[in-house]
């Protein structure tokens, strides 16, 4: 099956340091990395090398929606190449006058696993109109994409998922509702078949634990056949509303933490790929546990290689 991820994509510099600074503090780096990110970007990656491994390939496909500087520069071919052979490009928004993409800088602490994330973008954002552009081709296939959105620009994001419901009727949609004080992506979690919740979003709500999120989002998100939400190092939980399965899952520990950046894209890598590639010989539990593993591991290692 193919999957659409709508996302945005950044170029991440990441510092590596001791402790997190103080305000005015000097501090030394430990190590500098830079490398492509972004929510979705960094799950095609992992989905990318899960597929090439695992025991259905064939006729899947990976394509990223994302804004990206001209098609010609730099910056747009080293993404491609980065996210790997199944992972195509090709409809993505480009903004011809750019030749950067957004960028990132972060800051990684050893002593908290903290990572501080500062973003600078100055491609405009993608609109309802390119969205259904891009995805136009797509109603050619055989077959229905699942269709996958990092919840940025709300706004935008509704009037895309709305487009979908009604030129691709049959397609499902999963939604990760990710930032903490982002206005409206409670509305798109209402939109979505699959929503992924973040602790930190979580907790901007006043909930507690993961399981008081999912039992408490369920009444509003009645469209939805599952709800995640992911709690750090305390694991995740899923819930699926229509049939009242419900499991809590404590974190994969790990002996060294050494980038914490993008495990939670990793968990959304290894949710869809059960759901989706997996859908016949998985059940709910093991797609949790899979993907929980999966996220476990990634914090043990530097970004997203060898993931599968
Ligand atoms: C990690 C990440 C980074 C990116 C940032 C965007 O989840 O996707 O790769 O710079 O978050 O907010």
């Amino acid at each position: 099956m193919t999957l659409v991820a709508i996302g945005a994509c950044y170029i991440d510099t990441i510092l590596t340091v001791p402790h997190y600074p103080g305000e005015d503090e000097k501090l030394r780096s430990s190590s500098l990395c830079r490398r492509r990110g972004g929510n979705c970007p960094n799950t095609l990656e992992v989905l990318g090398q899960l597929l090439q491994h695992g025991p259905r390939t064939e006729g899947s496909m990976l394509n990223l929606i994302s804004v990206l500087p001209s098609l010609s520069s730099v910056s747009s071919n080293k993404i491609q190449e980065g996210l790997g052979i199944l992972v195509d490009i090709k409809n993505c928004i480009y903004r011809e006058q750019f030749s950067e993409p957004a960028s990132s800088y972060i800051i990684m602490s050893q002593a908290s696993g903290s990572r501080t994330i500062v973003n600078y973008n100055e491609l405009p954002e993608m609109t309802r109109d390119e969205f259904a552009s891009a995805i136009e081709p797509f109603h050619a296939a055989s077959e229905v994409p699942w269709f996958h959105f990092e919840g940025r620009a709300p706004g935008v994001t509704i009037e895309c998922i709305h487009h979908i419901r009604s030129r691709f009727p049959e397609a499902l949609v999963s939604v990760e509702v990710e930032k903490p004080g982002r206005l409206g992506l409670q509305k798109l979690a209402e939109a979505g078949d699959v929503v992924i919740y973040s602790k930190g979003w979580a907790q901007s709500n006043g909930y507690t634990t993961a399981e008081e999120c999912l039992r408490k989002q369920m009444p509003q998100t009645r469209r939805a056949s599952l709800l995640c939400c992911t709690w750090g190092d305390e694991g995740a939980a899923a819930l699926e509303p229509k049939t009242g399965n419900f499991a809590h899952i404590p974190a994969h520990t790990s002996e060294q933490i050494v980038d914490t950046i993008g495990a939670g894209d990793t968990f959304i890598a290894g949710l869809l790929y059960g759901l989706i590639y997996r859908s016949k010989d998985w059940d709910f539990p093991r797609r949790l546990e899979f993907a929980n593993h999966l996220a476990g591991l990634k914090v043990t290692q530097e970004g997203f290689k060898d993931l599968h």
